[in-house]
């Protein structure tokens, strides 16, 4: 009997590696100073940390240091980019305009979007096509006379689909729609470079990416105006003000490095295993299917309906087994906004598992996992 589940659920977080540990190590005790501290020498060598920091992170996406402001993470990150930008563009305008969204996008992006209507801003949100990728004929159809902003996420956080990005990208130029991405799911795991991509303001963040928690950034176009959501000593560009964490600053960019380092490997890696995961279930089992386009998806998530069992119960007999959800990790339980967007109904939402791999699974492990599913399931179904 195992002592510990097996970890498949990397997609709501990863662990920090060790390298990442070791480079913030002397920043929580030796030097320790206040990056914004310029007079004295432990401010100035945090300050001279943060700068490296911010110039690692531009380096990975191809960006100007300039453009990378520190969060508190993509949550905090999305909502200075929709609120921030929305709100600097009602004062310029003297009132609000439209956005539009994705209805499968993280409640991060949906609930700042939703304190916006309450505000008076329109706001649609877009259902996805049954494989989860947006109808490009539709958001063709959703711009308005005042839209001024689309939210549209890279790669969803729970059945891992990417959007076709670049396009989407052009059909909001063309309107003169500025384009914003929560790519926390993307960083690390898939080649991204916001320019080339043609994203304005895109949201990135440490700890999907095994790095620490606590930490992430926006990543901003020059000249695009955005209020801040908190005022103080004018850090992050007067953007984000409050004293940076530098040894989180430091381990986002370690953890960027190394992420990039090995990508194309580590996916290949991923890839090869999400796909003997989905031949070993589909081999064993009747009746699942899998939520999301194939083709167009993170390597290392599966994400799968267990048709004819109940899905609380077929999570309460994985539990000791499998570290896996039903949803996204701040769903609260609630069946998933995006599955049922996808057009599942609340029972197969519930009787659905993501599975998200990551650099330390193995193919035993992922040999394990079936077998566990397969007994579970066929039980569940006697
Ligand atoms: C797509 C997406 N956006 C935003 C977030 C929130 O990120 P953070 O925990 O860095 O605030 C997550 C994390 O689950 C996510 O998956």
């Amino acid at each position: 009997m195992q002592s510990t589940p097996l970890n498949f659920d990397y997609q709501s977080t990863t662990p920090c590696l060790n390298e990442v540990v070791e480079v913030m190590r002397p920043y929580w005790d030796e030097s320790w100073g206040n990056p914004s501290s310029r007079q004295n020498l432990l401010g100035i060598h945090a300050s001279a940390a943060i700068g490296l920091a911010r110039d690692k992170i531009s380096n990975c996406l191809n960006v100007q240091p300039k453009h990378v402001v520190f969060t508190s993470g993509a949550t905090e990150a999305n909502n200075l980019a929709l609120l921030g930008y929305a709100r600097a563009k009602a004062y310029e305008k003297g009132e609000p305009g439209h956005i539009i969204t994705l209805s499968t996008e993280h409640h991060a992006v949906l609930d700042p979007l939703r304190q916006l209507r309450r505000e008076g801003f329109q706001v649609t949100e877009l259902g996805p096509n049954p494989d989860g990728l947006l109808s490009l004929e539709r958001l063709n159809d959703a711009f308005q006379h005042n839209t001024f902003l689309a939210s549209i996420m890279l790669a969803n956080n729970e059945i891992g689909v990417i959007q076709p990005l670049s396009l989407i990208a052009q059909l909001c130029r063309d309107r003169g729609v500025l384009l914003h991405s929560d790519a926390a799911q993307a960083f690390g795991c898939v080649p991204l470079n916001p320019h080339t991509l043609g994203l304005d303001l895109m949201s990135i963040s440490a700890h999907k990416m095994y790095g620490p928690k606590g930490i992430g950034a926006l990543i901003i176009k020059d000249h695009i105006p955005l209020q801040p959501l908190q005022w103080g000593g004018g850090q992050e560009f007067g953007l984000r003000p409050g004293t940076i964490p530098v040894p989180l600053a430091v381990g986002m960019a370690k953890a960027a490095e190394l992420a990039c380092q090995d990508q194309e490997i580590r996916n290949l890696y991923l890839k090869n295993l999400r796909d003997q995961f989905w031949c070993g279930l589909t081999n064993n089992l009747e009746n699942i299917s899998l939520n999301g386009s194939f083709n167009h998806r993170l390597p290392h998530n599966l994400n799968i309906t267990i048709h004819g069992v109940q899905g609380n119960r077929l999570h309460r007999e994985l539990k000791s087994l499998i570290s896996c959800s039903s949803g996204s990790a701040c769903s609260q339980g609630s069946p998933s906004h995006v599955l049922l967007a996808l057009g599942l109904n609340l029972k197969e939402a519930s009787a659905s598992l993501r599975l998200s791999l990551g650099r330390f699974t193995t193919s035993k492990e992922v040999a394990t996992a079936i077998e566990h599913i397969s007994r579970v399931v066929n039980k569940l179904r006697e």
